[in-house]
């Protein structure tokens, strides 16, 4: 992992619950990859703002590169 991965990783994706990138992607690698999946194993979607921030980031981070 170089170093701009690991930046990568330690950006708030859900800034409500404080969840990080890193915390999404080691899901993902674990075969969950659906939006709800996601928001259901790391507590995203939980925050004051009720996901309306990280929903989009979150969907992003699934689409194909
Ligand atoms: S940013 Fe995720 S619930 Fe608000």
């Amino acid at each position: 992992m170089d170093q701009k991965e690991i930046i990568e990783g330690l950006k708030a994706v859900c800034i409500c619950k404080g969840i990080r990138k890193k915390s999404f992607m080691a899901h993902v690698e674990k075969g969950i990859k659906t939006v709800q999946g996601l928001k259901k194993a790391t507590g995203a979607g939980s925050g004051p703002c009720e996901g309306r921030r990280c929903t989009p980031r979150i969907e992003e981070m699934l689409k194909p590169k």
